[in-house]
């Protein structure tokens, strides 16, 4: 069976925190942080708003626009770094909140590459049989974010997207082509969460240092997102005989304007070519891309047989990308 994306959802807490109130809060300003990063406000989860909240409201509109019945689902994955608990999986909790009653509940840890990751797992239990599975990511940054290092608290935002992929026509156009999943875990010390898992348990001291908030060498992640999103967007095309002009949108991990026209020039692409909404929403990990994704298809920039190209980057180190016949 070939897989296809029969809907898609997103959802982004109402809080808004811009680049202004950020300037109250570290030695930034709003005119460093657009011309660094592109990003001018994001949204950040309210006092008692978590992962799974997202991922339920996102998961709810995905499975409207597919017209699938939650019950009808064989699988929930999350993509997450930031779930509810360190266990059980937010996943569960999303299919107990949308009443997945027949379906397995896992999530999965890419970091930022997640939702490209998760979609390749979908892609591979649909060809070995399930017909519908529910990919969603969420992410609940601001809660891993040091609220007093600029280098990283300027850069992130909360939110969730989430799309369903089911079984189509094996002889149709549409579905997902092909993913290309990539890591190298030499590069692991460039973006980590130091503290509270089993090397370094929690402790006063972890809460002391900071250390269960995100610690990130920006530049050279800078660096090896652009040399890794142009590799694997040309691998991707090549796998599938495709030009780049082929390709209708280009929907990449929304971390930084400049990472992404470094990259467009590489590959010779066209801004309109390219969605950005990260200077809405900042870098939200997992979520960005099917948030981006979303939005794409509800303004009409995504129709029935465009081609789309996903392309992420992230913790790990990783790097993943697919391309689809919508
Ligand atoms: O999802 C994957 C995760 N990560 C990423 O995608 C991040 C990729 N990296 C980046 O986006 C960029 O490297 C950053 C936006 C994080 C930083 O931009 P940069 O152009 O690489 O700046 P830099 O780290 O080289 O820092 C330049 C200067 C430094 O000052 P000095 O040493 O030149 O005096 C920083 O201290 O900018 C300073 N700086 C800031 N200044 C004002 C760093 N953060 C800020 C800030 N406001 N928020």
């Amino acid at each position: 069976m070939k897989a296809y994306i029969a809907g898609t959802g997103s959802y982004a807490p109402t809080k808004v925190l811009t680049n202004a109130d950020l300037e109250g809060m570290v030695a930034t300003s709003d005119e460093w942080i657009r011309e660094r990063t592109g990003i001018r406000e994001r949204r950040i989860a309210g006092t008692g708003e978590a992962c799974s909240d997202f991922a339920v409201h996102a998961g709810k509109q995905a499975l409207e626009a597919a017209g699938v019945h939650a019950a009808d689902l064989d699988m929930v994955l999350v993509a997450t770094c930031t779930g509810d608990y360190p266990l059980p999986a937010t996943a569960c909790l999303v299919q107990h909140r949308l009443g997945a009653i027949k379906a397995g509940a896992c999530d999965l840890s890419a970091a930022c590459c997640g939702f490209v990751y998760a979609l390749s797992v979908a892609d591979a239990y649909i060809k070995s049989g399930m017909h519908h599975v529910l990919v969603i990511g969420s992410e609940v940054m601001s809660a891993i974010t040091d609220w007093t290092d600029r280098n990283t608290c300027v850069l992130f935002g909360d939110g969730a997207g989430a799309v369903v992929v089911s079984a189509g026509d094996e002889t149709g156009e549409r579905g997902i082509l092909s993913t290309h999943l990539r890591s190298d875990g030499q590069l692991n010390e460039l973006i980590t969460v130091p503290g509270g898992g089993s090397r370094v348990p929690p402790s006063e001291k972890t809460v002391a240092e900071r250390m269960q908030c995100i610690k990130m060498k920006g530049n050279e992640t800078f660096k090896f997102a652009v040399r890794t999103l142009g590799d694997v967007a040309r691998e991707t095309l090549a796998a599938n005989h495709l030009q780049v002009e082929d390709v209708d949108l280009y929907v990449p991990h929304q971390a930084n304007v400049r990472i992404l026209t470094a990259v467009m020039e590489r590959l010779g692409m066209s801004p309109e070519k390219v969605m950005i909404n990260l200077d809405r929403y900042g870098n939200t990990s997992a979520a960005s891309i099917p948030i981006a994704l979303d939005e794409a298809v509800r303004s009409g920039r995504i129709k029935d047989g465009s081609l789309v190209m996903l392309g992420a980057f992230g913790a790990g180190l990783t790097w993943a990308s697919a391309m689809i016949r919508w």
